[in-house]
Protein backbone atom coordinates (compact mmCIF):
# COMPACT_ATOMS: atom_id res chain seq x y z
CA UNK A 1 0.00 0.00 0.00
CA UNK A 2 0.87 3.52 0.16
CA UNK A 3 1.24 3.73 4.04
CA UNK A 4 -1.49 4.88 5.08
CA UNK A 5 -3.83 2.98 7.32
CA UNK A 6 -6.31 0.00 5.94
CA UNK A 7 -9.68 0.81 6.94
CA UNK A 8 -13.09 -1.89 7.13
CA UNK A 9 -16.13 -0.56 8.48
CA UNK A 10 -18.35 -3.00 10.21
CA UNK A 11 -22.17 -2.79 9.43
CA UNK A 12 -23.10 -0.81 6.33
CA UNK A 13 -26.41 0.91 7.23
CA UNK A 14 -26.19 4.36 7.35
CA UNK A 15 -23.82 5.11 9.20
CA UNK A 16 -21.63 2.83 8.05
CA UNK A 17 -22.09 3.04 4.67
CA UNK A 18 -21.40 6.58 4.04
CA UNK A 19 -18.47 6.45 6.53
CA UNK A 20 -16.60 3.85 3.99
CA UNK A 21 -17.59 5.57 0.93
CA UNK A 22 -16.03 9.07 2.43
CA UNK A 23 -13.14 7.23 3.74
CA UNK A 24 -12.65 5.93 -0.17
CA UNK A 25 -13.05 9.57 -1.00
CA UNK A 26 -10.50 10.63 1.10
CA UNK A 27 -7.59 7.98 -0.77
CA UNK A 28 -8.00 4.92 1.79
CA UNK A 29 -8.43 1.75 1.03
CA UNK A 30 -11.76 0.68 2.89
CA UNK A 31 -13.50 -2.93 3.40
CA UNK A 32 -17.09 -3.00 4.45
CA UNK A 33 -18.41 -5.20 6.43
CA UNK A 34 -21.99 -6.93 7.03
CA UNK A 35 -23.51 -9.99 8.40
CA UNK A 36 -26.64 -8.94 5.69
CA UNK A 37 -25.30 -10.76 2.57
CA UNK A 38 -28.12 -9.03 0.17
CA UNK A 39 -27.16 -5.70 1.71
CA UNK A 40 -23.02 -6.43 1.01
CA UNK A 41 -24.32 -8.24 -2.64
CA UNK A 42 -26.25 -4.73 -3.39
CA UNK A 43 -23.18 -2.33 -1.89
CA UNK A 44 -20.95 -4.53 -4.01
CA UNK A 45 -22.70 -3.63 -7.22
CA UNK A 46 -22.57 -0.24 -6.30
CA UNK A 47 -25.91 0.29 -5.25
CA UNK A 48 -26.75 2.56 -1.89
CA UNK A 49 -30.16 0.74 -0.69
CA UNK A 50 -31.23 3.96 0.86
CA UNK A 51 -31.92 7.44 0.08
CA UNK A 52 -29.09 9.80 0.90
CA UNK A 53 -28.38 12.58 -1.79
CA UNK A 54 -24.83 12.13 -3.37
CA UNK A 55 -23.55 9.06 -2.05
CA UNK A 56 -24.46 6.95 -4.79
CA UNK A 57 -21.95 8.62 -7.17
CA UNK A 58 -19.26 8.01 -4.38
CA UNK A 59 -20.02 4.22 -3.65
CA UNK A 60 -20.07 3.71 -7.44
CA UNK A 61 -16.86 5.56 -8.41
CA UNK A 62 -14.80 3.72 -5.40
CA UNK A 63 -16.54 0.49 -5.95
CA UNK A 64 -15.30 0.79 -9.69
CA UNK A 65 -11.55 2.17 -8.64
CA UNK A 66 -11.76 -1.02 -6.29
CA UNK A 67 -10.94 1.15 -3.27
CA UNK A 68 -13.91 0.24 -1.90
CA UNK A 69 -14.86 -3.41 -1.41
CA UNK A 70 -17.70 -5.33 0.63
CA UNK A 71 -17.56 -8.55 2.36
CA UNK A 72 -19.73 -10.34 5.30
CA UNK A 73 -16.33 -11.87 6.75
CA UNK A 74 -15.55 -10.35 9.43
CA UNK A 75 -12.26 -12.25 9.66
CA UNK A 76 -10.63 -11.03 6.26
CA UNK A 77 -11.14 -7.68 7.84
CA UNK A 78 -9.68 -8.74 11.19
CA UNK A 79 -6.82 -9.61 9.06
CA UNK A 80 -6.40 -7.17 6.61
CA UNK A 81 -7.01 -3.27 8.42
CA UNK A 82 -5.46 -1.36 10.63
CA UNK A 83 -8.61 0.69 11.83
CA UNK A 84 -12.00 -1.59 12.22
CA UNK A 85 -14.92 1.39 12.72
CA UNK A 86 -18.18 0.06 14.49
CA UNK A 87 -20.92 1.43 12.60
CA UNK A 88 -23.55 -0.83 13.74
CA UNK A 89 -27.40 -0.02 14.75
CA UNK A 90 -28.21 0.51 18.44
CA UNK A 91 -31.66 0.53 18.18
CA UNK A 92 -34.33 0.70 21.37
CA UNK A 93 -34.89 -2.32 22.67
CA UNK A 94 -38.57 -3.43 21.86
CA UNK A 95 -40.91 -2.42 24.78
CA UNK A 96 -38.40 -0.67 26.69
CA UNK A 97 -36.50 2.74 26.63
CA UNK A 98 -32.98 1.44 26.96
CA UNK A 99 -30.69 0.71 23.89
CA UNK A 100 -30.07 -2.65 22.04
CA UNK A 101 -26.53 -2.95 22.50
CA UNK A 102 -26.21 -6.64 20.83
CA UNK A 103 -24.68 -5.93 17.47
CA UNK A 104 -22.20 -3.23 19.19
CA UNK A 105 -21.36 -6.28 21.59
CA UNK A 106 -21.13 -8.77 18.74
CA UNK A 107 -18.74 -6.62 16.31
CA UNK A 108 -16.57 -6.07 19.08
CA UNK A 109 -16.19 -9.63 20.03
CA UNK A 110 -15.94 -11.20 17.08
CA UNK A 111 -13.25 -8.78 15.66
CA UNK A 112 -11.24 -9.06 19.28
CA UNK A 113 -11.72 -13.00 18.36
CA UNK A 114 -10.02 -12.57 15.07
CA UNK A 115 -7.40 -10.03 14.60
CA UNK A 116 -4.08 -11.56 14.95
CA UNK A 117 -1.86 -8.37 14.43
CA UNK A 118 -1.79 -4.80 15.80
CA UNK A 119 -5.01 -2.81 14.92
CA UNK A 120 -7.48 -0.32 16.63
CA UNK A 121 -11.39 -0.63 17.16
CA UNK A 122 -13.19 2.41 17.06
CA UNK A 123 -16.58 2.60 18.19
CA UNK A 124 -18.57 5.17 15.94
CA UNK A 125 -22.38 3.85 17.03
CA UNK A 126 -24.13 5.68 19.65
CA UNK A 127 -24.33 3.85 23.05
CA UNK A 128 -24.98 4.70 26.79
CA UNK A 129 -21.74 5.86 28.92
CA UNK A 130 -19.72 3.53 29.96
CA UNK A 131 -20.20 0.89 26.86
CA UNK A 132 -16.66 1.89 25.54
CA UNK A 133 -14.96 1.24 28.89
CA UNK A 134 -16.48 -2.36 29.09
CA UNK A 135 -16.12 -3.62 25.71
CA UNK A 136 -12.32 -2.20 25.84
CA UNK A 137 -11.84 -4.88 29.15
CA UNK A 138 -13.68 -7.41 27.03
CA UNK A 139 -11.49 -6.87 24.33
CA UNK A 140 -8.44 -7.29 26.55
CA UNK A 141 -9.97 -10.66 28.29
CA UNK A 142 -10.37 -12.63 24.58
CA UNK A 143 -7.19 -11.69 23.81
CA UNK A 144 -5.32 -12.29 26.94
CA UNK A 145 -7.41 -15.89 26.83
CA UNK A 146 -6.73 -16.79 23.37
CA UNK A 147 -3.04 -15.37 23.41
CA UNK A 148 -4.42 -13.76 20.21
CA UNK A 149 -0.95 -11.61 18.61
CA UNK A 150 -0.70 -8.02 18.08
CA UNK A 151 -1.72 -4.95 20.47
CA UNK A 152 -5.60 -3.92 20.09
CA UNK A 153 -6.85 -0.84 21.46
CA UNK A 154 -10.44 0.14 21.82
CA UNK A 155 -11.30 3.70 20.97
CA UNK A 156 -14.47 5.66 20.99
CA UNK A 157 -15.42 8.62 18.01
CA UNK A 158 -19.23 9.34 17.54
CA UNK A 159 -20.69 10.05 14.64
CA UNK A 160 -22.86 13.78 14.26
CA UNK A 161 -23.76 13.15 10.50
CA UNK A 162 -27.23 14.44 9.48
CA UNK A 163 -29.71 12.48 7.39
CA UNK A 164 -29.55 14.24 3.83
CA UNK A 165 -26.11 15.89 4.74
CA UNK A 166 -24.23 12.92 5.65
CA UNK A 167 -21.29 12.89 2.88
CA UNK A 168 -21.01 16.20 3.49
CA UNK A 169 -20.92 16.16 7.17
CA UNK A 170 -18.25 12.96 7.15
CA UNK A 171 -16.20 14.96 4.73
CA UNK A 172 -16.69 18.24 6.51
CA UNK A 173 -17.85 17.70 9.97
CA UNK A 174 -18.04 20.58 12.74
CA UNK A 175 -16.01 19.05 15.25
CA UNK A 176 -14.27 15.66 15.51
CA UNK A 177 -14.06 14.22 19.17
CA UNK A 178 -12.11 11.04 19.66
CA UNK A 179 -12.49 8.94 23.53
CA UNK A 180 -9.17 7.14 23.66
CA UNK A 181 -8.12 4.65 26.27
CA UNK A 182 -4.27 4.06 25.51
CA UNK A 183 -1.63 5.40 23.76
CA UNK A 184 -2.01 4.48 19.84
CA UNK A 185 -5.29 5.49 19.08
CA UNK A 186 -4.75 9.44 18.49
CA UNK A 187 -1.87 9.10 16.48
CA UNK A 188 -3.66 6.76 14.08
CA UNK A 189 -7.04 8.30 14.19
CA UNK A 190 -4.87 11.93 13.14
CA UNK A 191 -3.76 9.83 9.88
CA UNK A 192 -7.25 8.71 9.59
CA UNK A 193 -8.78 12.49 9.98
CA UNK A 194 -5.73 14.17 8.25
CA UNK A 195 -8.18 15.96 5.44
CA UNK A 196 -10.31 17.16 7.92
CA UNK A 197 -7.30 18.58 10.32
CA UNK A 198 -5.89 19.93 7.62
CA UNK A 199 -8.98 22.09 7.32
CA UNK A 200 -8.62 23.05 10.79
CA UNK A 201 -11.44 20.71 11.90
CA UNK A 202 -11.63 21.26 15.95
CA UNK A 203 -10.26 18.06 17.71
CA UNK A 204 -10.95 16.99 20.25
CA UNK A 205 -9.47 14.28 21.85
CA UNK A 206 -10.24 12.97 25.47
CA UNK A 207 -11.56 10.09 27.49
CA UNK A 208 -14.51 7.23 26.58
CA UNK A 209 -17.05 8.58 28.82
CA UNK A 210 -16.63 12.01 27.58
CA UNK A 211 -16.83 10.89 24.18
CA UNK A 212 -19.59 8.84 24.30
CA UNK A 213 -21.56 11.43 26.42
CA UNK A 214 -20.76 14.50 23.92
CA UNK A 215 -22.82 12.53 21.24
CA UNK A 216 -26.01 11.95 23.83
CA UNK A 217 -25.69 15.48 24.78
CA UNK A 218 -25.64 17.13 21.75
CA UNK A 219 -29.06 14.91 20.56
CA UNK A 220 -30.61 15.76 24.14
CA UNK A 221 -29.58 19.34 23.71
CA UNK A 222 -30.90 19.83 20.05
CA UNK A 223 -34.59 17.65 20.92
CA UNK A 224 -34.95 19.99 24.12
CA UNK A 225 -34.38 23.19 21.61
CA UNK A 226 -37.26 21.56 19.29
CA UNK A 227 -39.46 20.78 22.22
CA UNK A 228 -38.79 24.08 23.57
CA UNK A 229 -40.39 25.85 20.81
CA UNK A 230 -43.05 23.64 20.57
CA UNK A 231 -44.38 24.32 24.22
CA UNK A 232 -44.35 27.49 23.26
CA UNK A 233 -46.68 26.62 20.38
CA UNK A 234 -49.31 25.33 22.76
CA UNK A 235 -49.02 28.95 24.37
CA UNK A 236 -49.22 30.26 21.32
CA UNK A 237 -51.92 28.15 19.49
CA UNK A 238 -54.14 28.58 22.84
CA UNK A 239 -53.89 32.84 22.88
CA UNK A 240 -52.63 33.98 20.10
CA UNK A 241 -49.36 35.43 18.55
CA UNK A 242 -46.80 33.68 15.98
CA UNK A 243 -44.44 30.99 16.63
CA UNK A 244 -42.07 31.82 13.62
CA UNK A 245 -41.75 35.67 15.08
CA UNK A 246 -41.31 34.91 18.49
CA UNK A 247 -38.53 32.44 16.99
CA UNK A 248 -36.41 34.28 14.91
CA UNK A 249 -36.66 36.99 17.51
CA UNK A 250 -35.01 34.96 20.40
CA UNK A 251 -32.73 33.40 17.16
CA UNK A 252 -31.19 36.61 16.99
CA UNK A 253 -29.56 36.06 20.64
CA UNK A 254 -26.20 34.29 19.78
CA UNK A 255 -26.31 32.97 22.92
CA UNK A 256 -29.67 29.98 21.75
CA UNK A 257 -29.33 30.87 17.82
CA UNK A 258 -32.29 29.94 15.57
CA UNK A 259 -31.69 26.91 14.38
CA UNK A 260 -33.88 24.21 15.81
CA UNK A 261 -36.13 26.23 16.67
CA UNK A 262 -38.90 25.66 14.11
CA UNK A 263 -41.96 24.79 15.43
CA UNK A 264 -43.96 21.91 13.73
CA UNK A 265 -45.03 18.00 14.15
CA UNK A 266 -41.98 17.58 16.42
CA UNK A 267 -38.55 15.43 16.12
CA UNK A 268 -38.62 11.92 14.76
CA UNK A 269 -35.70 9.59 12.91
CA UNK A 270 -33.60 7.18 14.17
CA UNK A 271 -31.54 9.31 16.63
CA UNK A 272 -33.52 11.92 18.57
CA UNK A 273 -36.04 10.43 19.50
CA UNK A 274 -33.79 6.99 20.64
CA UNK A 275 -31.04 8.58 22.01
CA UNK A 276 -33.08 10.83 24.55
CA UNK A 277 -34.76 7.93 25.87
CA UNK A 278 -31.75 5.60 26.10
CA UNK A 279 -30.37 8.74 28.11
CA UNK A 280 -32.81 8.45 30.41
CA UNK A 281 -32.92 4.81 30.81
CA UNK A 282 -28.85 4.77 31.22
CA UNK A 283 -29.33 7.81 33.88
CA UNK A 284 -31.44 5.82 36.32
CA UNK A 285 -29.17 3.01 35.81
CA UNK A 286 -26.89 4.86 37.30
CA UNK A 287 -29.02 5.75 40.28
CA UNK A 288 -29.57 9.32 38.84
CA UNK A 289 -33.25 9.28 38.53
CA UNK A 290 -34.08 12.95 38.89
CA UNK A 291 -31.03 13.68 36.51
CA UNK A 292 -32.43 13.49 33.01
CA UNK A 293 -36.37 13.80 34.10
CA UNK A 294 -37.00 16.86 31.85
CA UNK A 295 -36.54 14.71 28.79
CA UNK A 296 -39.39 12.98 29.60
CA UNK A 297 -41.29 15.86 29.03
CA UNK A 298 -39.44 16.71 26.08
CA UNK A 299 -40.32 13.56 25.21
CA UNK A 300 -43.94 13.90 25.73
CA UNK A 301 -44.28 17.42 24.22
CA UNK A 302 -43.27 16.06 20.56
CA UNK A 303 -45.12 13.50 20.88
CA UNK A 304 -48.38 15.98 21.97
CA UNK A 305 -47.64 17.67 18.37
CA UNK A 306 -49.43 14.43 16.84
CA UNK A 307 -52.58 14.96 18.81
CA UNK A 308 -52.47 18.90 18.16
CA UNK A 309 -52.48 18.30 13.93
CA UNK A 310 -55.31 15.30 14.62
CA UNK A 311 -57.08 17.62 16.74
CA UNK A 312 -56.95 20.18 14.43
CA UNK A 313 -57.94 18.21 11.39
CA UNK A 314 -61.30 17.61 13.18
CA UNK A 315 -61.60 21.46 14.16
CA UNK A 316 -60.95 22.55 10.56
CA UNK A 317 -63.27 19.94 9.40
CA UNK A 318 -66.24 20.60 11.77
CA UNK A 319 -65.98 24.36 11.41
CA UNK A 320 -66.23 23.74 7.23
CA UNK A 321 -69.37 21.13 7.27
CA UNK A 322 -70.51 23.06 10.35
CA UNK A 323 -70.75 20.08 13.17
CA UNK A 324 -69.66 20.93 16.70
CA UNK A 325 -66.31 20.02 16.92
CA UNK A 326 -66.73 19.17 20.61
CA UNK A 327 -70.22 17.20 20.09
CA UNK A 328 -70.50 14.24 23.26
CA UNK A 329 -68.06 11.42 21.81
CA UNK A 330 -70.15 8.32 20.36
CA UNK A 331 -71.76 5.76 23.07
CA UNK A 332 -68.95 3.84 24.05
CA UNK A 333 -66.13 6.07 22.46
CA UNK A 334 -62.92 6.79 24.98
CA UNK A 335 -62.06 9.75 23.05
CA UNK A 336 -61.53 12.63 25.25
CA UNK A 337 -60.18 15.34 22.47
CA UNK A 338 -62.75 16.62 20.43
CA UNK A 339 -65.24 14.39 18.60
CA UNK A 340 -63.33 12.67 15.46
CA UNK A 341 -66.61 11.35 13.81
CA UNK A 342 -65.98 14.05 11.53
CA UNK A 343 -63.17 12.35 10.33
CA UNK A 344 -65.28 9.27 8.90
CA UNK A 345 -64.86 9.20 5.37
CA UNK A 346 -63.10 12.32 4.41
CA UNK A 347 -60.79 12.47 1.96
CA UNK A 348 -57.13 13.57 3.44
CA UNK A 349 -54.50 14.38 1.69
CA UNK A 350 -51.15 14.06 3.70
CA UNK A 351 -47.80 15.18 1.87
CA UNK A 352 -44.97 13.97 2.97
CA UNK A 353 -44.38 10.88 5.46
CA UNK A 354 -40.64 10.40 6.31
CA UNK A 355 -39.52 12.59 9.51
CA UNK A 356 -37.46 14.65 7.59
CA UNK A 357 -36.98 15.72 3.70
CA UNK A 358 -34.20 14.45 1.56
CA UNK A 359 -34.66 11.41 3.29
CA UNK A 360 -36.31 7.95 2.87
CA UNK A 361 -36.53 7.20 6.50
CA UNK A 362 -39.61 6.77 8.56
CA UNK A 363 -38.22 5.67 11.99
CA UNK A 364 -40.56 7.49 14.48
CA UNK A 365 -41.55 9.60 11.71
CA UNK A 366 -44.17 12.07 13.41
CA UNK A 367 -46.02 12.31 9.97
CA UNK A 368 -46.36 8.79 9.59
CA UNK A 369 -47.80 8.71 12.95
CA UNK A 370 -50.22 11.48 12.00
CA UNK A 371 -51.32 9.29 8.98
CA UNK A 372 -52.52 6.41 10.19
CA UNK A 373 -53.73 7.84 13.43
CA UNK A 374 -56.58 9.93 10.90
CA UNK A 375 -56.58 6.59 9.07
CA UNK A 376 -57.27 4.31 11.87
CA UNK A 377 -60.14 7.33 12.49
CA UNK A 378 -62.00 6.13 9.87
CA UNK A 379 -60.83 9.40 7.48
CA UNK A 380 -59.46 8.25 3.22
CA UNK A 381 -56.34 9.13 3.91
CA UNK A 382 -53.78 9.68 1.00
CA UNK A 383 -50.38 9.65 1.14
CA UNK A 384 -47.24 11.27 -1.09
CA UNK A 385 -44.17 11.60 -0.30
CA UNK A 386 -41.25 12.23 -3.04
CA UNK A 387 -39.07 8.97 -1.09
CA UNK A 388 -40.72 7.89 1.68
CA UNK A 389 -43.59 6.19 0.07
CA UNK A 390 -42.48 2.59 -0.32
CA UNK A 391 -40.83 2.39 3.60
CA UNK A 392 -43.86 4.32 4.85
CA UNK A 393 -46.11 0.85 3.06
CA UNK A 394 -44.17 -1.38 4.13
CA UNK A 395 -45.01 -0.10 8.23
CA UNK A 396 -48.87 0.83 7.09
CA UNK A 397 -49.56 -1.08 4.33
CA UNK A 398 -53.41 -0.38 4.54
CA UNK A 399 -52.72 3.47 4.01
CA UNK A 400 -53.49 4.34 0.15
CA UNK A 401 -49.92 5.91 -1.29
CA UNK A 402 -50.15 7.97 -4.47
CA UNK A 403 -47.19 8.57 -6.89
CA UNK A 404 -47.05 12.76 -6.76
CA UNK A 405 -48.53 15.61 -4.98
CA UNK A 406 -51.30 16.20 -7.42
CA UNK A 407 -52.65 12.83 -6.96
CA UNK A 408 -52.67 13.10 -3.02
CA UNK A 409 -54.70 16.55 -3.76
CA UNK A 410 -57.21 15.17 -6.16
CA UNK A 411 -60.53 15.77 -4.30
CA UNK A 412 -58.92 16.75 -1.47
CA UNK A 413 -61.37 18.10 1.94
CA UNK A 414 -58.06 18.72 3.82
CA UNK A 415 -54.46 19.01 3.06
CA UNK A 416 -51.82 17.79 5.59
CA UNK A 417 -47.81 19.13 4.76
CA UNK A 418 -46.48 17.36 7.33
CA UNK A 419 -42.74 17.29 6.05
CA UNK A 420 -41.15 19.97 4.37
CA UNK A 421 -40.03 18.84 1.17
CA UNK A 422 -38.92 21.55 -1.33
CA UNK A 423 -41.25 20.18 -3.70
CA UNK A 424 -44.57 21.08 -1.57
CA UNK A 425 -43.08 24.34 -0.79
CA UNK A 426 -42.91 25.17 -4.19
CA UNK A 427 -46.78 24.17 -4.70
CA UNK A 428 -48.56 27.06 -6.51
CA UNK A 429 -51.88 27.45 -4.52
CA UNK A 430 -53.83 28.17 -7.50
CA UNK A 431 -53.26 25.11 -9.03
CA UNK A 432 -53.50 23.30 -5.67
CA UNK A 433 -56.83 24.98 -5.38
CA UNK A 434 -58.27 23.78 -8.40
CA UNK A 435 -57.30 20.06 -7.34
CA UNK A 436 -59.39 19.73 -4.03
CA UNK A 437 -62.37 19.55 -2.87
CA UNK A 438 -62.35 22.28 -0.46
CA UNK A 439 -59.11 24.70 0.12
CA UNK A 440 -58.17 24.01 3.82
CA UNK A 441 -54.62 23.11 4.80
CA UNK A 442 -52.47 22.51 7.97
CA UNK A 443 -49.32 23.53 7.44
CA UNK A 444 -47.03 20.98 10.06
CA UNK A 445 -43.88 22.64 9.28
CA UNK A 446 -44.66 26.10 9.06
CA UNK A 447 -43.03 26.33 5.68
CA UNK A 448 -46.23 27.90 3.51
CA UNK A 449 -46.52 31.84 3.09
CA UNK A 450 -49.93 31.98 4.54
CA UNK A 451 -50.89 35.30 2.85
CA UNK A 452 -50.24 33.85 -1.01
CA UNK A 453 -52.24 31.12 -0.13
CA UNK A 454 -54.93 32.81 1.72
CA UNK A 455 -55.19 35.35 -1.94
CA UNK A 456 -55.84 31.64 -3.51
CA UNK A 457 -58.29 31.01 -0.93
CA UNK A 458 -57.15 28.71 1.26
CA UNK A 459 -57.44 28.42 5.07
CA UNK A 460 -53.61 27.40 5.94
CA UNK A 461 -53.11 26.88 9.65
CA UNK A 462 -49.83 26.30 11.01
CA UNK A 463 -48.59 24.70 13.74
CA UNK A 464 -48.04 26.74 16.78
CA UNK A 465 -50.84 29.28 15.61
CA UNK A 466 -54.66 29.31 16.97
CA UNK A 467 -57.23 28.48 14.89
CA UNK A 468 -60.27 30.70 14.86
CA UNK A 469 -63.68 28.26 14.00
CA UNK A 470 -65.37 31.53 12.95
CA UNK A 471 -63.16 32.23 10.37
CA UNK A 472 -64.61 29.36 8.56
CA UNK A 473 -68.48 29.52 9.40
C1 LIG B 1 -29.79 13.96 14.21
C2 LIG B 1 -28.67 14.93 14.61
O1 LIG B 1 -28.90 16.21 14.05
C3 LIG B 1 -27.34 14.36 14.16
O2 LIG B 1 -26.29 15.22 14.58
C4 LIG B 1 -27.16 12.96 14.75
O3 LIG B 1 -25.96 12.40 14.27
C5 LIG B 1 -28.34 12.08 14.36
O4 LIG B 1 -29.55 12.69 14.75
P1 LIG B 1 -31.08 13.42 11.95
O5 LIG B 1 -31.82 12.39 12.72
O6 LIG B 1 -30.57 13.09 10.60
O7 LIG B 1 -29.82 13.92 12.78
O8 LIG B 1 -32.09 14.64 11.78
P2 LIG B 1 -32.13 16.19 12.15
O9 LIG B 1 -31.86 17.01 10.96
O10 LIG B 1 -31.35 16.48 13.36
O11 LIG B 1 -33.69 16.34 12.47
C6 LIG B 1 -34.28 15.56 13.51
C7 LIG B 1 -35.76 15.79 13.59
O12 LIG B 1 -36.03 17.07 14.18
C8 LIG B 1 -36.51 15.79 12.27
O13 LIG B 1 -37.71 15.06 12.43
C9 LIG B 1 -36.80 17.25 12.02
O14 LIG B 1 -37.94 17.45 11.24
C10 LIG B 1 -36.98 17.77 13.43
N1 LIG B 1 -36.71 19.21 13.58
C11 LIG B 1 -35.47 19.70 13.36
C12 LIG B 1 -37.73 20.07 14.00
O15 LIG B 1 -38.87 19.64 14.21
N2 LIG B 1 -37.45 21.40 14.16
C13 LIG B 1 -36.21 21.91 13.94
O16 LIG B 1 -36.05 23.12 14.12
C14 LIG B 1 -35.19 21.04 13.52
Amino acid sequence: GDGRPRLSVIGTGYLGATHAACMAELGFEVLGVDVDPAKIARLSRGEVPFHEPGLPELLRTHVASGRLRFTTDVAEAARWADVHFIGVGTPQKVGEAAADLTYVDAAVESLARAIDRDALIVGKSTVPVGTARRLSGRVAEIRAEQGLPGQVELAWNPEFLREGFAVQDTLTPDRLVVGVAGPRAEPLLREVYAAQLAADTPWICTDLETAELVKVAANAFLATKISFINAFSEITETVGGDIRTLADAIGHDTRIGRRFLNAGVGFGGGCLPKDIRALQARVSELGLDRTMRFLAEVDDINLRRRDRVVDLAVQMLSAAHGTEADAPAPRGGKTTGPDRQVLQGKRIAVLGVTFKPDSDDVRDSPALDVANRLFTAGADVRVYDPEGNANAAARFPRLEYVGSADAALEDAELVLLLTEWAEFRALDPEEAGRRVAARLLIDGRNVLDVAAWGEAGWTVVGLGHRFDAASLA
